[in-house]
């Protein structure tokens, strides 16, 4: 039986764009793994802890032990490895990851647990697996505004393409709800784009392995 992991991010609940999309991509799953058992996760109700002193510490411990200060980090990348399909669902804040997201990052980023550290570079020790990055912002990130303003600066989907390749998941699929606070036709507009994506990512021999 497959595992689908979602996080959901936004503030906004379930009424959040991402949040919607979201929801539409796990269906779209659920066609294709219909036993497939869902786990979900909303990390804005429920942030991670940020990174202290004690965590900061206890990384650099010997490997296998999990100290009390690690053991949220334990738990989350547990989560982690069980699921066969990791979907994120996030808003775009200051071009970035919101902190909550940042914040369970830097739980499941861990040296000698989830990468390890080489003289070639740091090396994933996650086997690979599908994720989806639902992303939605209020403007405009991969192009131009449709009135002519330059893209915005996104720091958002190459950090999570980094953080995810770093710990061994390279099979991103990333949907952009781009505008969508511009009034309803942009944002219709918008996730009808990334339900083409969609479909285009899980059409047959194209893109994303869903077996
Ligand atoms: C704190 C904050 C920062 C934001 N920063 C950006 C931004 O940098 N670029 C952008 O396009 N939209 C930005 N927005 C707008 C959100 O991305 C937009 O409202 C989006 O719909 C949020 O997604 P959600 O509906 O899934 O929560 C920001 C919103 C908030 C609350």
């Amino acid at each position: 039986m497959k595992t689908i992991l979602h996080l959901r991010c936004s503030p906004r609940g379930a009424a959040a764009f991402s949040s919607l999309m979201a929801e539409e991509v796990i269906a779209r799953l659920q066609q294709h793994h219909p036993t497939a058992r869902l786990v979900f996760r909303d990390l804005a109700a429920d942030p991670p802890p940020l990174v202290d002193a004690a965590f900061s510490a206890a990384i650099l411990g010997p490997p296998g032990e999990v100290p009390p200060a690690l053991e949220v980090s334990e738990a989350l990348i547990r989560e982690l490895e069980a699921a066969d399909i990791l979907v994120i669902a996030t808003p775009m804040h200051n071009y970035g990851v919101p902190a909550v997201l940042k914040a369970w990052v830097d739980q499941i980023v861990r040296i000698h647990r989830s990468f390890a550290s080489t003289p070639g570079g740091k090396v994933g020790k996650l086997h690979d697996r599908p994720a989806w990055l639902v992303v939605a912002s209020g403007g405009w990130f991969t192009g131009p505004s449709p009135t002519g303003a330059p893209a915005q600066p996104d720091f958002l989907t190459p950090y999570v393409q980094a953080v995810l390749s770093t710990i061994g998941i390279h099979d991103l699929h990333i949907l952009t709800l781009e505008g969508v606070t511009r009034g309803a036709d942009i944002a219709e507009a918008a996730f009808a784009r990334a339900r083409a994506a969609l479909e285009r990512a899980l059409s047959p021999g194209v893109g994303i392995s869903v077996n």
